[in-house]
């Protein structure tokens, strides 16, 4: 795999790919090509089946600022309407693996929509989360009003919306944005270490249950119940149940093989 605006590693530790966005110099802004690698990558990361978890990260100063102004500035509706960068980002949403957000400093506009689109989150403490799309005369596009407001509730989203102010890593963590805060030097550490106990479980369990858990936002709680018992019923006919169940009676530990 070789992309310009993004760097992959399909196996930073046993099952665990990582995808790095490596545009720098411009805090790392979403413009098209880097989502279209973003899009390509977790495919073929989806596909592979030497991984089980995805962890997304950017650099010490930047997960990504948000989506490219520059690249926007002189857009028109319609231009924006024909681009449709959305379904990218629909791709995305419907990656099967697990994906947990390893964020450090500005998580900003579709920065911080990129990171709702993960599964969990883990930060450092000198992250900062924003919807400051308001101070350049427009509103998220990638779902934050949406994610944000069922993440954090609507008083907080409406703050971080209406007002474009950032939230601290520690603040983020309280309204339930992020499940982690660790020193600086560790972030990327802890999401790699959070994906390899993900990746030692049953990867037809976990995509399942990673599939249910999403279900909760797109449907009612009596849907969502017959939805989910359907996945657990299924997962019984899977070998990883067996193992799973006669390894914890036989007192070892369960080798799970995606079968
Ligand atoms: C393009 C960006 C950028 C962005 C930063 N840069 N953010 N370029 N798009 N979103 C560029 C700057 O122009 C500058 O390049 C370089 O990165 C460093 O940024 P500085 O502003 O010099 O750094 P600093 O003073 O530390 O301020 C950091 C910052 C600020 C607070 C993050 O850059 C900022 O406010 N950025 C924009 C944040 C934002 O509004 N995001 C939402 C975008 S809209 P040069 O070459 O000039 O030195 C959006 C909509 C999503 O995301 C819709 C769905 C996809």
């Amino acid at each position: 795999m070789s992309f310009e605006f993004i760097e992959v590693n399909p196996q930073v530790a046993p099952f665990v790919g990582l995808i790095r966005l490596n545009r720098p110099k411009e805090l790392n802004a979403l413009n098209l090509q880097l989502m279209g690698e973003v899009k390509q990558a977790l495919a073929q990361l989806d596909e592979d089946e030497q991984v089980r978890a995805i962890v997304i990260t950017g650099n010490e100063r930047a997960f990504a600022a948000g989506a490219d102004i520059k690249q926007m500035a002189g857009k028109t509706a319609i231009d924006m309407l024909k681009i449709d960068q959305f379904s990218t980002w629909d791709a995305i949403r419907k990656t099967k693996k697990p994906m947990i957000a390893a964020v450090s400093g500005f998580a900003l506009g579709g920065g911080c929509e990129l990171v709702m689109h993960c599964d969990m989150v883990v930060a450092s403490e000198t992250a900062q989360f924003g919807q400051p799309e308001i101070n350049i005369g427009v509103m998220p596009g990638a779902g934050g009003t949406q994610r944000l407001t069922r993440a954090v509730g609507k008083v907080r989203a409406m703050e971080m919306v209406l007002t474009g102010k950032f939230i601290t890593a520690q603040e983020a963590k309280e309204a339930g944005l992020i499940n982690k805060i660790v020193p600086v030097e560790l972030y990327l550490e802890e999401a790699i270490k959070m994906a390899s106990t993900i990746a030692e479980k049953s990867p037809i369990a976990v995509q399942l249950a990673k599939e249910s858990v999403l279900k909760a936002f797109d449907t009612h709680l009596q849907e969502g119940l017959y939805f989910e018992r359907k996945n657990f019923y299924m997962l019984f006919a899977t070998e990883d149940q067996k193992e799973g169940m006669n390894a914890f009676v036989e007192k070892r530990k369960a080798d799970f093989k995606g079968r």
